[in-house]
């Protein structure tokens, strides 16, 4: 055989596997998103979520210790409040369950483990939508900003290091930015998800901040089928002072977060959402699949499509398997 290309080499030990790897998770890079339950006794379960939960005050103080020891990058807070209304007033207030949970995580770890705050109106509104309402039931882009600058105040207040704005509104970003200046909050980082689709795959997520939407996100989040209106919104998001932008989900869409990571000059992340773990945990449970490979494999391949970092609700039992 005349082959002089013998690619299988490189192949042929784990030793050289290692050495010739291109693409390594780190715990580091990894953010964890958990859920905090305003008034829970202890941890409740969330049925289309296996192995996650509604955190307590107390649940979620170990959850965060537990990140930070596994070398886990960051924690991303979202709050289940008991109340909702119209405006989703609540998500402005002072001592609203999300404000709470983020003086709790800081007070457990300080700034060994970045805090994100979710900066979006869905859980605290009635009606479900990441927005308040017009007189004709559509969600009014320009009143929404004002309520995201209020908000964004009290969670910076609160001690928040990041805030995840999710929402998908025009200007969310240079809105936040400007009311945080006026406030001399110049530290406060944003991440903005940037190229956020209209998904199928946030159906868990919604069981998890027991959401009352009815209907759907598709005048805001994006089409599913396009590539080049992900590249606008990440233009523009750095325009208004992002410092870090994210595309989600993440598996389905692997292109765009190689063309974005192509196109920016800060950190991108990559958010591998509920509807996606979920379908590997049916899966493994079904005896499909080996659940450990295929959590490893799926965060690789967010990372080699060119995430710098993942959001995961993998992310400390992959520190743990990556720590071993
Ligand atoms: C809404 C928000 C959603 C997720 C994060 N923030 C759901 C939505 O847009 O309907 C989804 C995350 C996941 O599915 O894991 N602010």
């Amino acid at each position: 055989m005349n082959i002089h290309e013998r690619p299988r080499r490189l192949r042929r030990t784990e030793g050289m596997r290692r050495l010739v790897r291109q693409v390594h998770l780190d715990p580091a890079n990894l953010i964890l998103p958990v859920f905090v339950r305003e008034g829970a006794k202890e941890p409740i379960a969330i049925g289309s979520m296996p192995g996650v939960v509604q955190h307590t005050q107390s649940s979620l103080k170990a959850a965060v210790n537990e990140a930070a020891k596994a070398g886990v990058g960051s924690v991303m807070i979202f709050g289940v409040p008991a109340n909702k209304d119209a405006n989703g007033d609540a998500a402005c207030a002072h001592d609203s369950i999300l404000a709470d949970a983020i003086r709790w995580t800081k007070a457990e770890v300080g700034d060994s483990l970045p805090v994100i705050a979710d900066l979006c109106l869905d859980e605290f509104t009635t009606h479900g939508h990441c927005g308040v309402l017009d007189a004709h039931g559509n969600v009014d882009n320009d009143a929404t900003l004002a309520q995201y600058q209020h908000m964004a105040i009290t969670l910076a207040d609160a001690g928040a290091d990041i805030l995840g704005l999710s929402g998908m509104m025009d200007g969310q970003v240079g809105a936040v930015r400007t009311a945080l200046d006026s406030q001399g909050k110049i530290d406060t980082v944003l991440l903005a998800y940037a190229a956020k689709y209209a998904s199928a795959f946030y159906g868990p997520f919604r069981d998890a901040v027991e959401s009352t939407l009815d209907g759907d996100r598709k005048s805001y989040q994006q089409d599913p089928g396009n590539v080049m209106e992900a590249i606008r919104e990440v233009r523009l998001d750095v325009a208004e002072g992002a410092d870090i932008v994210m595309v989600k989900p993440g598996l389905p869409y692997l292109d765009v977060i190689a063309r974005v990571s192509g196109e920016v000059d800060i950190p991108v992340a990559a958010y591998v959402v509920s509807g996606e773990s979920s379908m590997i945990e049916a899966a493994a449970a079904a005896g499909m699949l080996d659940r450990e490979r295929a959590i490893l494999e799926t965060l690789t391949s967010v990372k080699r499509a060119g995430a710098d970092i993942i959001a995961t609700y993998w992310a400390t039992e992959v520190a743990h398997l990556l720590n071993r």
